[in-house]
């Protein structure tokens, strides 16, 4: 078996050309071309529904600055929003992060710079001009002088110096802007009426923090003879005097302006003007300043490159961007976006190295940092989203070519591994799923763990074994862990389009990646991979970890049973079974899954001794119908309300007990907290039980013989069914019971057709013990990776949507009945602005069954003697077995965590 590279992505692992898109696949599939001239690959998007008009980045976080007047926090590890800030009641056009990080500024057409707490996110100071403005395009600030800058419409440039914020009289509130008299909007026209203006749509006007006015003498009017457009300050710019804060300006004049900063007040001095000798030149857009260059974006992809020494225009570049309205350095490169929604990137030597497109519309804002060491480009645009790009791999400057962390390895194993399209129920995946199963192993190769494919049955998929040995010192005592996945995905054949995404190109957005199988099974596979090679590295694994992922579990499993009892051997004795295939209840709390129902695959045929007939020609009462044959037979499997007809179907299951009763109510007390529109406690209970603790029969669909036309008595009918059964009922006994009920009922029918009951597979249900070892380490773990954020409450400021206003409650849309899956997942709140009134401690998870199957559980179970457990990995939103399949990157990431917890802490209890 030859091994996969996994980790670099630089091969294409089908073989059948690359499976990305986005540019990934040119940026993965360019291995031998020139380093420098790789397009970076997208690894996140976040939308919103506002332009993205300002970014800053800080070593964790970036902020947004929309066109509604808010900042957007999201964190770079997770991609996360952590806030919403209702900054400014005007869009917010510029944003200053000084190195300290411990404040943002903002500015505004509102025409207001807000000064921010990084931390809390409150606002400290809020500064306004004595006089209109009109919109402030940008803002910078002197962390020497702690003094704000700010460039505006009106052409000045304008500062306050924070060291005097307590010496000044407090601004009286009609000095406010919003108090101003708007000079078109509050002026009378002809006969003295005033403009209507909007009442009750405004924005929230950020609170808190001191007023401070800009005193009249720390203006600069006419600064530039055009709109200040955009300013920086920065060191190492005046010849011989590298330590010296310099402000720079340019404005719609043309001009680039230096200005040297007086010791006392903050106030401004011009310094030179950079000239490029054009009578007129065109408006300076944006800036960007590295050492003694300085480099200035202009109109139609013109930059240009100054020499801060000699003052000299060095270079005129020309990039294919539009107007070039955002400039990054990082990495050895400049980074130029404008209205096309292009982005060009030149080396240093003014080379163009590559372009790409990066919005779809005008690319208004971009950023660079290194997050975790990794190169990292941000762009914003007015199609409201922000591009995460992974530079790194463009970046040849040895300091910042970074080493990648684990978790972005392992974002970058499951990009792989979902390219692989491992659909064991369509016959034409077949050599997909044996690639995908390969790929595997060699993940597995790669860290180290020994392993060998076990072939089932033919034509079914391998299980791809593997084992991590523990620390050899232990050997005797080594405790045995053995988890338990499934490579295998359902079709996404997006024959409807409803994809966002192409399933099989994993893809971020919003905190999320999507992709088929991501979390039914293939992200949970991950994490426990990475938590065991991790352990293995860190050498603090003291017990073995067998993994058995296995290709058929979408398919029942087949096969699985036969080719783990004849390699019993290799697989050798298990203390614990731990597997990760389920999902949270909603989206906030972490759960524990103690049980699974069973599951009976049946098909119920019945045929004709005639061929395909006409129903005007041949129809008659003489003549038994295989369809009608089959809806009589098939109503009697159930009667009123689902309630399963077949003689005895019930009488195994158990009743409920005191001791689990206490967990129903534990979890709709959760529930019901997060979401008081859930309704009665009791009958969310109720409704929980039914799907999780008790049986059920689906009829899924019908298949008939012949053409499809309303003139033919088909030869053949035939309908797939299904019953989910519960512990202590036997899938055995059940399916032997089913077959014979049919059969006698369908005697009774003294029919002239044949009746053919195919049990297709069959799962046995399962139910663990929720007080062992193996539950109290996952809970602690749980705890302690998932903290005390939990259980989230929803907003009590709750505002009605408008057209609800006036809707008496019985007008109100009712949510249909009984409670599902369905209902839960998207009873899911907001993740930021959520008040939390849980206490500051961990919060245990709750104790959950679930009603889907795995087969091969309860058969691990006995055969190896050893209990399982099993871990939720998703949310309720993530839509297994659904279009637009995901998983969460902070639950990828914390499972991860979890996992390794409980692969070391675990073999000591
Ligand atoms: N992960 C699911 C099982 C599951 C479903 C757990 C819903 C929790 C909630 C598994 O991959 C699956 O789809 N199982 C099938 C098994 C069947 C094909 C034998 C199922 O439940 O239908
Ligand atoms: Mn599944």
């Amino acid at each position: 078996m030859s091994s996969t590279s996994q980790s670099s992505g630089l091969t294409s692992p089908n073989g059948t050309g690359s499976p990305h898109h986005d540019g990934r696949a040119a940026a993965h599939g360019q291995a031998r071309a020139s380093e420098s001239s790789r397009i970076p690959a997208l690894s996140h998007r976040m939308k919103h529904d506002k332009s993205i008009l300002a970014l800053a980045v800080s070593s964790k976080d970036i902020f947004a600055g929309t066109q509604g007047g808010e900042i957007l926090v999201y964190s770079l590890e997770t991609y996360e929003r952590r806030k919403v800030i209702e900054a400014h009641k005007g869009s917010v056009l510029g944003l200053c992060l000084p190195k300290e990080e411990s404040i943002l500024l903002s500015s505004a057409t509102d025409p207001i710079v807000n000064v921010w707490d990084t931390n809390t996110f409150l606002r400290l100071y809020s500064i306004w001009s004595t006089y209109d403005v009109g919109d402030i395009f940008c803002v910078a600030y002197s962390s020497y002088h702690k003094t704000i800058y700010l460039g505006a419409q009106n052409t000045s440039i304008q500062w306050y110096d924070l060291k005097e914020k307590d010496k000044r009289p407090r601004p009286p509130l009609a000095s406010h802007p919003s108090e101003r008299k708007n000079k078109f909007f509050d002026s009378a026209g002809p006969g003295g009426v005033l403009t209507p203006r909007t009442i009750g749509v405004e924005r929230r006007h950020a609170v808190g923090g001191q007023n401070l006015e800009i005193d009249k003498q720390d203006i600069h009017q006419f600064a530039h003879y055009g709109y200040v457009y955009c300013m920086l300050l920065g060191k190492g710019i005046l010849p011989g005097k590298p330590g010296e804060e310099v402000l720079v300006s340019g404005g719609g004049d043309g001009r680039i302006l230096l200005w040297r900063i007086e010791a006392r007040g903050g106030a401004i001095s011009n310094i030179c003007t950079l000239e490029d000798g054009r009578e007129e030149g065109e408006a300076i857009l944006s800036l960007a300043q590295e050492g003694s260059f300085l480099y200035s974006g202009r109109p139609d992809g013109e930059i240009n490159v100054w020499d801060l020494e000699t003052r000299q225009l060095v270079r005129s570049l020309k990039a294919k961007t539009g107007d070039v309205l955002a400039l990054s350095l990082g990495g050895g490169y400049l980074f130029a976006g404008g209205i096309t929604g292009n982005v060009q990137k030149f080396n240093e030597h003014y080379e163009k190295v590559s372009a790409f497109k990066a919005h779809d519309g005008v690319i208004l804002a971009s950023a660079f940092t290194t997050f975790n060491d990794k190169a990292t480009f941000v762009t914003g645009g007015n199609d409201s989203a922000i591009g995460i790009w992974d530079v790194q791999d463009c970046i040849t400057e040895p300091a910042i070519k970074s080493k990648r962390s684990n978790n972005d390895l392992m974002v970058e194993s499951l990009t792989e591994f979902v390219s692989f399209r491992t659909v064991s129920s369509l016959p034409r995946y077949r050599a997909d799923c044996r690639r995908g199963a390969s790929f595997l192993r060699s993940v597995f190769q790669n860290f180290g763990a020994a392993t060998e494919m076990l072939n089932t049955a033919e034509p079914y998929n391998p299980i791809v074994f593997a084992k991590f040995r523990g620390n050899p010192a232990t050997a005797g005592r080594r405790k045995k862990i053995l988890f338990y996945g499934h490579y295998d995905v359902i079709a996404a054949e997006n024959e409807q389009a409803k994809w966002k995404y192409d399933p099989f190109t994993l893809t971020g957005e919003g905190g999320y990646l999507y992709g088929r199988g991501i979390s039914d099974n293939k992200g949970p596979i991950i994490a426990a991979i990475y938590a065991a090679h991790e352990l293995a590295n860190e050498q603090a694994l003291d017990s073995d970890i067998i993994f058995l992922i296995e290709g058929e579990e979408e398919s029942g499993s087949r096969g699985f049973v036969q080719a783990i009892k004849s390699k019993k051997d290799l697989i050798g004795d298990v203390d614990w079974i731990l597997l990760a295939n389920s999902y949270w209840l909603d989206d906030h709390v972490p759960c524990l899954t103690y049980g699974l129902r069973g599951v009976i695959h049946a098909t119920v045929q019945i045929e004709s001794r005639h061929p395909d007939l006409h129903s005007g020609v041949d129809g008659s009462a003489l003549l038994d119908e295989p369809v009608k044959d089959l809806v009589m037979l098939l109503s009697k499997l159930t009667g009123r309300h689902g309630k399963v007809e077949i003689p005895g179907f019930y009488d195994p299951i158990l009743p409920l007990t005191d001791d689990e009763r206490l967990l129903y109510d534990e979890i709709t007390e959760n529930l019901l907290r997060g979401n008081p529109d859930l309704g009665d406690a009791e009958a969310l209970a109720q409704s929980l039980m039914r799907r999780w603790r008790e049986a059920s029969l689906t009829i899924h669909r019908f298949q008939t013989s012949g053409p499809e036309n309303s003139t033919i008595i088909p030869r053949l009918a035939r309908a797939s069914i299904s019953m989910r059964l519960v512990p202590n009922q036997e899938s055995a006994v059940i399916a032997k019971t089913l077959q014979s009920y049919l059969h006698s009922e369908f005697d009774q029918l003294d029919s002239k057709n044949r009746l053919k009951v195919t049990i297709d597979h069959q799962a046995e249900p399962w139910l663990g013990d929720y007080n062992n070892e193996i539950f109290q380490t996952l809970e602690e773990a749980i705890m302690s990776v998932w903290g005390p954020t939990l259980g989230r409450r929803r907003s009590s400021v709750h505002i009605p949507k408008h057209d609800q206003f006036h809707l008496t409650p019985a007008q109100l849309p009712s949510r249909p009945t009984p409670a599902t899956s369905n209902t839960l997942a998207n009873s899911s709140t907001e993740p930021d602005d959520v008040l939390s009134d849980s206490p500051n401690v961990p919060r245990k998870p709750l104790y959950i069954r679930e009603g889907g199957s795995i087969p091969s559980i309860r058969f691990l179970e006995k055969e190896f003697g050893a209990p399982a457990a099993h871990l939720p990995c998703g949310q309720a939103s993530d839509s297994a077995h659904l279009d637009n399949e995901r998983l969460r990157l902070v639950n990828l990431y914390n499972s991860k965590m979890i996992f390794k917890k409980v692969f070391r802490e675990l073999p000591q209890k």
